[in-house]
């Protein structure tokens, strides 16, 4: 079957690569989402171990629709009597854009009716008192595509982080600028804007191998066609991955001593306090003590936290600061748009990644490769 797994627009290569990893073909890479081979273990293996995914569904059919007859007849054709036991309950999600079909409530109407028709050709009835199955409908210029969500609630909540500093980035996000660098386990990471720890909490959670859905529950956990073995085992081997590495070289930094409790106890959550170092800090008072690490961070910008004249400041005392770094390579990601300008660098690399609706940039300044080995 074909299984599509999606994710924030701009991190797609690195969710094909992730998807790779686990042994599987990827069919189509369009914005937002990469199509790929797989089985029934493969909706376990993906939604316990992906860490850029934002969800994964089984993509069931493409038609094009510009009536609800079309789109009714089309939705009709699935055996939908292989996916929905008599009593789930059905909740039909759709999203159309540039489409013919505008009206969602009329197109959600539509799937339900034709759903539930083509079931009652299976059961004698549909009482909808079990556990919900969500099918996903996305019409774009008047193209359908057709699936089953096998994630239910999203895969950036990972579980570890239940409180909220102020804009915390999805742990999806953080993964994906952390597989975007240079990161590995035994090279040195520090985010002096670590907020509630979302950076250093997810390179701590690649350095140990920890997959990221390895302690939650999924929709399709409870689907009729999938057994407990298949899970079972799809946990089991997630836990056989994970190494007992435990040097300390990830360090997170923040202006407020609340958000630095914030980060150790989400830490500590994740089952990773050992593996960091948080202290409160400004960022004008950081020092290196290192050679070759890496700066991987998400400073505060205009837009959301701070007005013009503020983040100006800010950035040039992050100019200064980061002077020191100099054999470190340093990734900012902001939606601050003078931001290369007042750094007064330009970056080697830049990739727009979308925060939500918030188009923001991931300034990529690579430093040279190690000579040697880190030592702290
Ligand atoms: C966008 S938030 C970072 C969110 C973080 N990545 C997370 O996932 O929770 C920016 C953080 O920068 C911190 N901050 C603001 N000014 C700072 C400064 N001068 N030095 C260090 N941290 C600062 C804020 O307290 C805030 O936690």
């Amino acid at each position: 079957m074909i299984l599509t797994a999606s994710c924030i627009f701009g991190v797609e290569a690195v969710l094909s690569n992730e998807i790779k990893k686990l042994g599987y073909t990827v069919t189509k890479v369009d914005n937002g989402r990469v199509s790929f081979e797989g089985d029934l273990t493969a909706i376990a293996r993906c939604n316990i171990n992906l860490r850029t995914a934002g969800r994964v569904f089984i993509s069931l059919k493409y038609f094009n629709a510009s009536t609800f007859d079309q789109l009714f007849d089309n939705i009709n054709t699935i055996s939908w009597g292989d996916y929905i036991h008599y009593n789930n309950k059905i909740n039909v999600k759709v999203s159309s854009l540039k489409s013919k079909l505008t009206s969602v409530p009329a197109c959600q109407s539509i799937v339900k009716k034709s759903i539930v028709d083509k079931l009652l050709k299976k059961y004698a009835s549909l009482p909808e008192d079990g556990d919900r199955v969500v099918v996903s409908v996305y019409i774009l210029d008047d193209a359908v595509s057709v699936f089953i969500d096998t994630t239910g609630e999203s895969l950036h909540k990972r579980g570890y982080r239940i409180k909220n500093y102020e804009a915390p980035l999805s742990e999806t996000i953080a993964a994906s600028l952390i597989l975007l660098s240079y990161y590995n386990k035994g090279r040195i990471l520090l985010d002096p804007f670590c907020g509630s720890g979302t950076i250093p909490i997810e390179a701590a959670l690649i350095a140990k191998n920890i997959a990221p859905g390895g302690n939650r529950k999924f929709d399709s956990s409870l689907f009729s066609f999938m057994n407990k073995k298949i899970w079972d085992k799809a946990y089991e081997e997630a836990y056989d991955m994970e190494n007992d590495y435990h040097e300390q070289l990830i360090f997170g930094s923040d202006i407020s001593s609340e958000a630095v409790d914030m980060a150790k106890f989400h830490a500590k959550r994740a089952n990773v306090e050992s593996l960091i170092d948080f202290r409160t800090k400004a960022v004008k008072d950081l020092k290196k003590t290192d050679e070759y690490g890496i700066i991987i961070c998400n400073p505060p910008y205009g837009e959301r936290m701070l007005d013009q004249e503020s983040a100006k400041e800010l950035y040039l005392e992050i100019k200064n600061s980061f002077n020191q770094f100099d054999s470190w390579s340093k990734y900012i990601y902001t939606a601050y748009s003078d931001f290369e300008y007042v750094y007064g660098n330009k970056a080697d690399k830049r990739r727009k990644i979308f925060n939500g609706k918030i188009n923001c940039t991931y300034y990529q300044f690579f430093g040279p490769k190690p000579l040697t080995s880190h030592s702290v």
